[in-house]
């Protein structure tokens, strides 16, 4: 069985003899409640780390008032189960205690300015800063060489890579594809909490992502394609958060060629679910 432990001088011990070893370690920071889309970030990790520690926190500091903070699934036997079959070496559990020694609402905060005003920074105040608050307690944590983040979290890999490159934590990042259902949604741990019938809407957002694309690349002006993906989202049912086209940096891009991303955050029902498509026009 795969060993996990939740008390940092445990952590902290075993890392250490691994470095001694001269080893390279790889984190994937994560909330648990695992599939394939963790599992692909496992295995990135595991291509440029010999050892591969996984956190399992449901971090309550990037959690609105309003948010899934109670309800987020905790499922740490499977998680575990998984994290082995998946090649991951140490799963790291660490308490709200240990994460967080003088309580949550006491912890020095961290916050990345600019890139986190817009999308879902402004959509759900706080939440970056919650992310940056843990991952940089995690890059102390773990002292990985190199760690994995999704890109589906488009946005949150923007803002790690200004908090990494602004703090010059001495880790790589290595930017792991969205893994998706075959009808096209992405993977999410928040997918389990649609029913039935928005399930079955729910791939909408990624066709909305390709016909975005599809109508930027044949010279549709953003403010068009825009318009017609919240339609496209609407007509599905979804409450619409954003649905944007923008340059890599996250800023409005002129209807010239370029690197763009798509991005759309929407609500079916009390689920909010994000996506986006990354292309060249
Ligand atoms: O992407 C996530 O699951 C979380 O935001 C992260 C990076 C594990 C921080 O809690």
């Amino acid at each position: 069985m795969i060993e996990t432990v939740s008390e940092l001088p445990a952590l902290r011990a075993r890392i250490a003899a691994w470095k001694r070893e001269g080893l390279r370690v790889g984190l994937v920071p994560t909330m648990g409640n695992l599939h394939a889309g963790h599992f692909s970030l496992v295995k990135l990790a595991r291509e440029h780390a010999d050892r591969v520690v996984a956190s399992v926190f449901v971090n309550p500091t990037q959690f609105g008032p309003n948010e899934d903070f109670d309800r987020y699934p905790r499922t740490p036997e499977a998680d575990a189960a998984g994290l082995e079959a998946a090649g991951c070496d140490l799963v790291w559990m660490p308490s709200v205690e240990q994460m967080y020694p003088f309580g949550a609402d006491h912890a020095v905060r961290m916050r990345v300015p600019g890139i986190t005003d817009v999308l879902d920074g402004a959509h759900r105040p706080g939440h970056f800063d919650g992310v940056v608050t843990v991952v940089s307690r995690l890059f102390n944590q773990v002292q990985p060489d190199v760690a994995a983040f999704g890109r589906k979290d488009y946005q949150q890999l923007a803002v790690i890579r200004y908090l990494v490159r602004d703090l010059a934590f001495p880790v790589e990042l290595l930017p792991a594809d969205i893994v998706r259902e075959p009808d096209g949604l992405a993977m999410s741990s928040r997918n389990q909490y649609l029913s039935a019938e928005e399930r079955r809407a729910a791939p909408t957002i990624h066709r909305t992502l390709l016909a975005m694309r599809d109508a930027a690349r044949a010279g549709m002006a953003r403010a068009g394609v825009e318009a017609q993906a919240r339609a496209a989202l609407g007509a599905a049912g979804f409450l619409v958060d954003y649905a944007v086209l923008r340059d890599i940096h996250l800023a409005e891009p002129d209807d010239g060629s370029g690197a763009r991303v798509a991005l759309v955050a929407a609500r079916l029902g009390s689920t909010r679910l994000i996506d986006n498509l990354e292309f060249t026009i």
